[in-house]
């Protein structure tokens, strides 16, 4: 008798950020191969109350990847080939304004792009330019603002390149802009997302004030890496009610672009 393997298939991904490895109790462990290399890591899949779900840290389990050297493409690709077609993006966030303190979650609605040296896009050859005046996918976003009910709804947040932290007077610049996060990962991520056809949304834990917002000794990793870790309960408890509030993505119109913009790059099809 042959023996038949089959892929699994997930609907939703959950994309773990610093100091979050791991999500799903009884996963099984998925290796992708993608056009655009290895993901991070082996792909978790298993289920969050019945919804079929992948995780993916996207700095690898042991935390290899910095930020500027993450594969993005291959990530965003692979979890479009196990049939994701909605993203959430846990990631830790430095505050810039008084309105957010270390703790705070927050569901970031736009971005700032001052990455420079990232591959953003699928795209190689062709017209094809990603709307993105709303970066955020707005069904998944308010499925995590009704998570908890101290989450906090809104903000714009800067992508800076890393992975050194910002200086004190580029911090302020940022604030003065009214920008309220700063962050290194949520481009390309969201953009490549979107090009995938797949609805995404960060959500996003204040681990620290950024240089320009604190007066003393600027921001550490290990201030970073420990407050996620005092957070990881709370962020999957957040996690399990926002997948369950998730709604319908045929109803959202985060693809619809790609009907009218054919993509001159291939996007996996396991439907
Ligand atoms: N991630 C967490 N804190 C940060 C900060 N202050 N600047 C950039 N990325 C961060």
């Amino acid at each position: 008798m042959s023996e038949t393997t089959t892929t699994p298939r997930a609907d939703v991904a959950v994309i773990g950020g610093s100091g979050f490895y791991s999500f799903l109790p009884e996963a099984e462990q998925v290796e992708v191969s993608t056009p655009y290399g290895e993901p991070s890591s082996a792909i978790s899949v298993g289920e969050v109350g019945g919804t079929r779900v992948a995780f993916l840290p996207r700095h690898g389990r042991d935390h290899r990847y910095p930020p500027h050297l993450i594969p993005y493409r291959a990530n965003l690709w692979a979890l479009r080939s196990l049939g994701v077609k909605q993203v959430i993006a846990p990631c830790a966030v430095g505050g810039l304004r008084p309105e957010v303190a270390p703790g705070d979650v927050v569901v970031p609605d736009q971005l700032v792009d001052r990455t420079y040296r990232r591959n953003p896009s699928f795209v190689e050859r062709g017209g094809v330019h990603l709307p993105f005046a709303d970066p955020y996918c707005p069904g998944v976003r308010t499925a995590l603002v009704g998570a908890a009910e101290d989450i906090k709804d809104g903000g714009t947040m800067v992508v800076i390149e890393g992975p050194r932290f910002s200086t004190r007077a580029e911090s302020q610049a940022y604030a003065a802009s009214g920008w309220t996060l700063i962050n290194m990962t949520a481009t390309p991520e969201a953009p490549l997302a979107r090009e995938m056809g797949m609805c995404y949304a960060s959500m996003a834990l204040v681990t620290d004030m950024d240089a320009g917002a604190e007066g003393e000794h600027g921001v550490s990793a290990d201030e970073v890496m420990a407050l996620f870790a005092q957070n990881l309960e709370r962020l999957h408890g957040i996690l399990g009610s926002a997948v369950a509030a998730l709604p319908d993505p045929a109803d959202c119109s985060c693809a619809s672009w790609l009907e009218a913009t054919p993509p001159t790059y291939a996007i996996p099809d396991p439907d």
